[in-house]
């Protein structure tokens, strides 16, 4: 097991598996050449993922389970050359991630967190609140049209929004304004919400001209992975206030985030916590457990991804 997983998680894990915790290891390498040997399967989530020097450690390895929807952290190519087969969580947390997108999307447009900071400090008592922006007639732009895209979007006719998205696959058949590239969907869009997969291919491709097209009055909104957004790009789009605020569930480098992303007011950050609710986290656990199961009992994967 590579990093903690919910502590109900546990007993589950330890009644079937000898569990070796990586996470608790202050040489990582010494018990990495200790125990590496015995391992059969490693338990991961999204963010730890298993490099290749982890995958090479473990010659017995059989099975990597993800605990999230992303695999790019996981190195496929290795597991691939390894025969080593890689399962990940995908549909049991598609509408939590996707409230968290809506739950940003608010707080950003109706100024949640500024709010309660200015009830809690007093300010109330001297003077109003700034007002906040209706979402009733703006458009909604889906970078990444994928599960959790479309999860975005089907809440949006809810708030009076209208969705326009990109994606690789061209023909969705979404009854929604179809965008080639990204560009295209800033421009069109008030709130540009990041919906895709992590990973090379999508690395940066939220830059400095998408965040240009989505203007000054436009709302950047992250639940997919840190790499999709140039961050830099974003630190200067909002210090020169050419987009008007963003809203971040992940980061570069977490949980040491950029400390300039901070110093926004029109900045909302999370704790990379978009499928964080209880009912998620025990779906999650217990598909990464009966992946598991399946493999060591010669049945199909539930969720394969290689
Ligand atoms: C998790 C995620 O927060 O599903 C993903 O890809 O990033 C998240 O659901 C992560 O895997 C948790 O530890």
């Amino acid at each position: 097991m590579v990093g903690r997983y919910p502590d109900w998680e546990m007993p589950e894990f330890e009644r079937d598996y000898i569990v070796h915790k990586l996470w608790l290891a202050d040489d990582r390498a010494a018990f990495l050449r200790e125990v590496g040997p015995k391992i059969r399967a490693i338990a991961t989530n999204g963010v730890l993922g298993a490099g290749a020097a982890l995958i090479d450690a473990c010659p017995k390895l059989e099975i990597i389970a993800c605990f999230g929807v992303g695999f790019d952290a996981i190195d496929l190519e290795r597991a691939k050359a390894r025969g080593v087969r890689v399962t990940n969580t995908p549909d049991v947390l598609t509408e939590a991630v996707a409230d968290m997108a809506f739950a940003l999307i608010l707080a950003s447009f109706r100024r949640i967190v500024e709010g309660d900071a200015f009830v809690r400090s007093g300010a109330w008592k001297k003077g109003a609140l700034s007002l906040g922006r209706s979402l009733g007639g703006k458009t909604l732009g889906v970078l990444g049209y994928g599960r959790i895209g479309q999860a975005i979007g089907r809440r949006a006719p809810a708030f009076g929004m209208t969705v326009a998205y990109c994606d690789l696959a061209k023909d969705l058949g979404a009854p929604h304004a179809y965008h080639a590239d990204p560009v295209s969907l800033a421009r069109a869009s008030d709130v540009l919400v990041a919906a895709t997969a992590g990973g090379a291919g999508t690395r940066n491709l939220v830059n400095a001209a998408v965040l240009d097209a989505l203007g000054p009055e436009g709302v950047f909104v992250n639940v997919s992975r840190g790499t999709v957004v140039d961050e830099p790009a974003l630190i200067a789009a909002l210090a020169d206030k050419r987009i008007s605020g963003a809203a971040l569930d992940v980061f570069w480098s977490e949980p040491n985030i950029d400390s300039r992303l901070l110093g926004f007011e029109n900045v909302i950050v999370q704790p990379h916590h978009a499928s964080g609710t209880i009912e998620a986290r025990k779906a999650m656990g217990k598909l990464v457990r009966d992946n598991l199961a399946a493999h060591f009992a010669g049945r199909p994967l539930l969720t394969p991804v290689i």
